[in-house]
């Protein structure tokens, strides 16, 4: 092949790689932000509030020439924009305010899911599709009903952010680099989400090995209350730099076809003993969306919690 017919098959493979955002709020907007730095795709972000996507897609673009990056990002209010999508990562509903807990978002956030799920059908059918509005788990199924996508296909970013905050307080308590620090945590995205201390590890030392259990507890409680604590000293909304560092890096595994095992929330057809709902285990990360779940040995205590988990999606379900 001419050299510069390759190079014109590199640029036009390129210029197809796009994510779309819907939602220009606090985890939308940091999401484009992120992704906008990460160099590797057009970014669409999209919201129902006229020149908040347009005016923040602006910003982000003007930064650009400082921090190099080289792509484009665009806002809209017209779900036309988002077509020919590789991804599309939804956030859009309320956010947790003080004294809330997620669930209390599920009345307003399933109709929003609903809407963005029939518009994401219409105009980008082929898309992978990650969910982050909350209650994240029911947002997850309930998308996966409104668009009848295959497994895999959608799925929700939680697991990831809650590992990442076990992890976080695991470096400070140890006094140690993050980057040594390998956490799992599975479950729902919720008050009963299910740490994993047993497969947690610290460059490879298991954690029970440096750590006291009332150690170990104390940062499981700390991280199961991290959104809650956030919304605590936010009293307007809840987090967004970590949630959104947690999508970026799944739609980079995602787009560089990486297979990465991180947990997710997704559909389970008899893994874990569960069926009909999502819920957060390891998946790997790959151009399919979630590929392939991940069955750990779990103990009978910890396959307890994961069922007290799945009890806790349930309600939730039964109310959609
Ligand atoms: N279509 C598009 N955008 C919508 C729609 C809709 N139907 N309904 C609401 N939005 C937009 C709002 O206009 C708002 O700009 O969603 C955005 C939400 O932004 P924030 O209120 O800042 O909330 P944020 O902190 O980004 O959280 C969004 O993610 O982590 C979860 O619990 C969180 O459910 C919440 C979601």
């Amino acid at each position: 092949m001419k050299r510069g017919a390759n190079i014109q098959r590199i640029v036009q493979e390129w210029e197809k790689i796009k994510v779309s955002v819907i939602g220009a709020g606090n985890v939308g907007a940091s999401t484009a932000q992120r992704l906008a730095e990460l160099d590797i795709a057009d970014v669409v972000m999209l919201d129902i509030v006229k020149g908040l996507p347009q005016g923040k897609a602006l910003d982000i673009s003007q930064a650009a020439p400082m921090l190099g990056y080289d792509v484009d990002i665009i806002g809209s209010n017209d779900y036309a924009d988002i077509a020919g999508s590789d991804i599309v990562v939804v956030t859009a509903g309320l956010a947790r305010k003080p004294g809330m807990d997620r669930n209390d978002l599920l009345g307003p956030n399933i109709k929003i899911i609903r809407d963005v799920c029939s518009n994401i059908m219409r105009y980008s059918p082929e898309a992978i599709i990650m969910i982050v509005t909350n209650p994240l788990d029911i947002m997850t199924y309930a998308a996966i009903r409104y668009t009848q996508l295959g497994k895999g296909r959608v799925f929700g970013m939680s697991g990831l952010l809650d590992s990442s905050r076990f992890a976080s307080f695991i470096a400070k308590e140890i006094n140690c680099s993050v980057r040594d620090i390998s956490a799992m945590v599975l479950g729902v995205h919720g008050d009963h989400m299910v740490p994993l201390p047993e497969y947690t590890t610290v460059s490879g030392i298991p954690l029970g090995d440096l750590l006291e259990k009332d150690t170990i507890d104390r940062m499981i409680s700390r991280t199961v209350n991290a959104g809650a604590e956030i919304v605590g000293h936010l009293k307007t909304g809840s987090a967004f730099y970590a949630p959104s560092a947690a999508i970026v890096k799944m739609v980079e595994a995602i787009l560089k076809d990486s297979k990465i095992i991180v947990p997710a929330s997704v559909q389970l057809n008899g893994e874990y003993g569960l069926e009909d709902l999502c819920l957060g285990v390891p998946v790997k990360l790959g151009k399919g969306g979630a590929e392939e779940i991940i069955e750990l040995e779990l103990t009978e205590e910890q396959m307890k919690a994961l069922h007290r988990s799945a009890d806790a999606v349930r309600m939730g379900i039964s109310g959609i």
